[in-house]
This record gives structure tokens, C-alpha cells and sequence, in this order.
């Protein structure tokens, strides 16, 4: 699709000149414009710069004086589920911890039970408002991991139900297959339950195109750090990119693991010591911090931002979004609480939202920043700049939309294709 977007007030982007430069500079461009052309942002600068390059009969957006940033990439999230759990917020909110009512039989285990009883065609219709909401937060690209199926044909069923979404809905949808409990027919078994992980599950998985990448989730009672160690280099030997949910409840050995086997990120995060941010670092492991789970879970830690910040790491934010530990669609919500809770600043939340999390994603060369030849994913905002974004919240101030040059919210409402 072509669109020439014109009559913004501010953009705002990322300037990636230096992907590693750790000051995260943010281009920041009055009365701007952007020319997409067959889905690609062909130019972008001052709408005076611009307008000349735009042939008569490319369509016009009028961005009548709003921000313009780039899509947001949700780099992090569970978005297709069956059922609810408001039911386990209430009782946390009453005493219960996470792990209690995992314990008990509901967390994980009770999402499994529901998506077992729902068809793929029952999961779609039920993902697609949550696609839409995601949209109508800014998110262009998100992040769709498996793992509430636990068993081969229910994980299968859920992976079908987000290629079927990536067909139905604008928002890019990129699947990870995510090995997140043992199912409660196996808790006996768990070392056959593992071994068909590795030889029969993520083989499937491999062979079908059904993932990019694989995701543990690496904590105490779940699994261990050896058990994720043999999980994930089986993932990697098959070529996945891997990743891991690490570090939440404790010093699980997973952020450790991610440095040691070079995963494209570490999520979670909350308790992190000195060696395992240096091993990070040094292993160049994108650090997603999900700091609207921290603030619905409501009894840990906030991930150390600032130091992992200063020391030069990688760092995203992302909603986690999934039905027990936090329950949102909105990045820029998760952008208000990284900023009180984790005092990152306007520039390193932009970077957290967009370039750094399409690192997590290993789609930094094509999305995540408004530059020439990346994918034309824009969003319009009314709001007068940056650092109003965070600020005002808990409302929505989408204007309009789109992705790959195709708008898809216009004026606030959905366009008729999504
Ligand atoms: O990222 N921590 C593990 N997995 C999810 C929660 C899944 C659930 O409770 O349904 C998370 O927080
Ligand atoms: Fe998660």
C-alpha cells in the first residue's frame, strides 16, 4: 500500500544510526511527514522536505496536528486464551500469592482446562476483541506465545488458533512456542514429559513452521535451570531463537541461562544480581521488563531498570499480557508503571516499546523505528508531545493506525477490515 501521511504535528522515532548506542537518542521532527510506498516508509522528515517526492496519486492520511510514532511491538505476551480468571485477582488481592493457587490447581493448569474445552474457531472469536484493543493501544506487531495447552494436540490447536488470527487481523502476530508447565497427567512423569518435549513437540513444531522461536518458563517448581538448559539447546539445535521467562520469583538460573546459551531475550527479571546483569550484557540478551505484571502480582519486585540501563543492557517493556498475572492489552499503561516504578524516562520507554523490543523479537531490521525501508507501521496520537504519553493515562489517545501502509484505525474506530 502507498500513503503519504502528512500535517504531523511531532514524530517522534528512535534514531537507530547507532544500535548501540546506549544514550537511546530519539529523532524528534516538527511539521512531519512520511511517504510509504508498496508498504515501506520510503521518506520521512519535515512534510517541506518530503512532499515533493510523493507522486499525485498516492492516497493522503491528514495527521491534522497529532503525534505520529512508530507502531509499538509487544514483544511479550499470551494473548490467546479460553475463559477468565478474575476469580484468582480477588483472592490474590484477599492474601493468596501466584504460586499458592498454582499450587491449588488454577494458574496455568486451569487456563489449560479451558482451552482444552474450546474449539480453534471458539479461540479466534475470542482473541479477536483483545487483537483489537491491543490495536487500539498503539501495538502493530505482537508477540503470540503458545503454552496454555501443555499437551502436543492442545498446544497444536492453540498455534493453529494464531495463524488463523494472523490471517483474520491487521496486527502482526509473531508465534513462540512456549513450554510453560508440566500438564497434571504428567507431574509423575516429568522427565518422559521432557524428553517428548525435545523429541517429539519441538521437531513438530520445527517441521511445520509453527514458531520462530521457544520460550521455558525457568523458575522454581516449574522448570529447573538444567531441565531448561536441555529444552532450549534442543530448541536451538532445531534452529529456533529462544528465550526464556526468568529470574520472576527468585534467582531462578534463568537469566544465568540466557547469557550462556545467547537467547534473543530474558523476560521478567525482578530479582537480577550484578553477575547475572554483567552475563546479559555481555551476551548482548534483549531484558524484557513486564512491569504491568509486577503491579498486578502486586507482591514482587520491579525488574532493576535503571541499573540495567546504566550499565549499557538491552531493555523492553512489554504487557505480558495473558489472564493471571496481568491481565492488559495497553503498552502505554506498562509504559506509566516503568515510569514511576522503574524511573525510566520518556526517550528509554519509546526505545523499550519499539526498537528495543523488535531486538527481542529479532525484527529490528525491519520494524521499530520510522526510518526508510522499514515497514510502514505509524500511529497516531492526540497528545501535544513524547512525554505526555506516559503521563496521562489510563485513556486511550489513538487516533489512527497503520500498518504496512494500510490504515486500520481511523479516527479512533477499527476500519472495517479488522
Ligand atoms: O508471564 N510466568 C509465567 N507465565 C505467565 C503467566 C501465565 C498465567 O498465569 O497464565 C507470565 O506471567
Ligand atoms: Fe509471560
Amino acid at each position: 500500500m502507498d500513503l503519504f501521511i502528512k500535517n504531523i504535528s511531532r514524530l517522534y522515532t528512535p534514531r537507530v544510526a547507532d544500535s548501540e548506542d546506549i544514550s537511546r537518542p530519539v529523532m524528534d521532527i516538527s511539521d512531519a511527514a512520511i511517504f510509504i510506498s508498496q508498504g515501506r516508509i520510503e521518506a520521512v522528515g519535515t512534510e517541506k522536505e518530503i512532499a515533493s517526492l510523493v507522486p499525485e496519486k498516492v492516497p493522503v492520511l491528514d495527521a491534522q496536528q497529532r503525534v505520529a510514532l512508530p507502531g509499538f511491538v509487544d514483544c511479550h505476551a499470551h494473548p490467546v486464551f479460553a475463559g477468565e480468571r478474575s476469580h484468582e485477582f480477588h483472592k490474590r488481592n484477599a492474601g493468596a500469592t501466584y504460586l499458592q493457587i498454582a499450587k491449588e490447581g488454577g494458574g496455568i493448569a486451569s487456563s489449560a482446562q479451558a482451552l482444552k474445552n474450546a474449539s480453534v474457531e471458539a479461540l479466534v472469536q475470542e482473541t479477536l476483541p483483545r487483537l483489537n484493543r491491543f490495536l487500539l493501544s498503539g501495538t502493530t506487531t505482537l508477540e503470540a506465545k503458545s503454552g496454555y495447552g501443555l499437551e502436543w494436540e492442545q498446544e497444536r490447536k492453540q498455534l493453529a488458533a494464531i495463524d488463523e488470527l494472523n490471517k483474520k487481523h491487521p496486527i502482526e502476530l509473531i508465534p513462540t512456542y512456549l513450554v510453560h508447565s508440566i500438564p497434571a497427567s504428567r507431574k509423575n512423569d516429568r522427565e518422559a514429559f521432557i524428553d517428548e518435549v525435545c523429541e517429539t513437540m519441538l521437531p513438530e513444531v520445527a517441521r511445520n513452521h509453527l514458531a520462530q522461536a521457544v520460550d521455558i518458563f525457568c523458575e522454581e517448581g516449574v522448570f529447573s535451570e538444567e531441565e531448561s538448559r536441555k529444552i532450549l539447546l534442543r530448541a536451538k539445535q532445531l534452529g529456533f531463537d529462544i528465550k526464556l521467562h526468568a529470574n520472576q520469583f527468585g534467582h531462578s538460573g534463568g537469566a544465568r541461562l540466557a547469557a550462556e546459551l545467547g537467547a534473543v531475550s530474558a523476560d521478567h527479571l525482578e530479582h537480577l544480581n550484578d553477575k547475572e546483569i554483567d552475563a546479559l550484557i555481555e551476551n548482548k540478551v534483549t531484558c524484557v521488563l513486564l512491569p504491568a505484571c509486577v503491579f498486578f502480582l502486586g507482591d514482587l519486585p520491579y525488574p532493576p531498570a535503571r541499573k540495567l540501563i546504566e550499565r549499557g543492557a538491552r531493555v523492553a517493556i512489554a504487557t505480558d499480557m495473558n489472564p493471571g498475572s496481568s491481565m492488559t492489552e495497553s503498552l502505554p499503561l506498562a509504559m506509566t508503571i516503568a515510569a514511576i516504578y522503574c524511573h525510566m524516562t520518556p526517550a528509554e520507554l519509546l526505545w523499550a516499546a519499539t526498537f528495543d523490543a523488535a531486538r527481542a523479537l529479532k525484527r529490528e531490521t525491519s520494524i521499530g523505528s520510522l526510518e526508510v525501508g522499514k515497514e510502514g507501521n505509524v500511529t497516531l496520537w492526540d497528545i501535544p508531545h513524547l512525554r505526555y504519553l506516559s503521563y496521562h493515562f489510563g485513556n486511550t489517545f489513538l487516533t489512527d493506525a497503520v500498518i504496512s501502509g494500510q490504515v486500520v484505525v481511523a479516527n479512533g474506530q477499527l476500519s472495517d477490515e479488522s
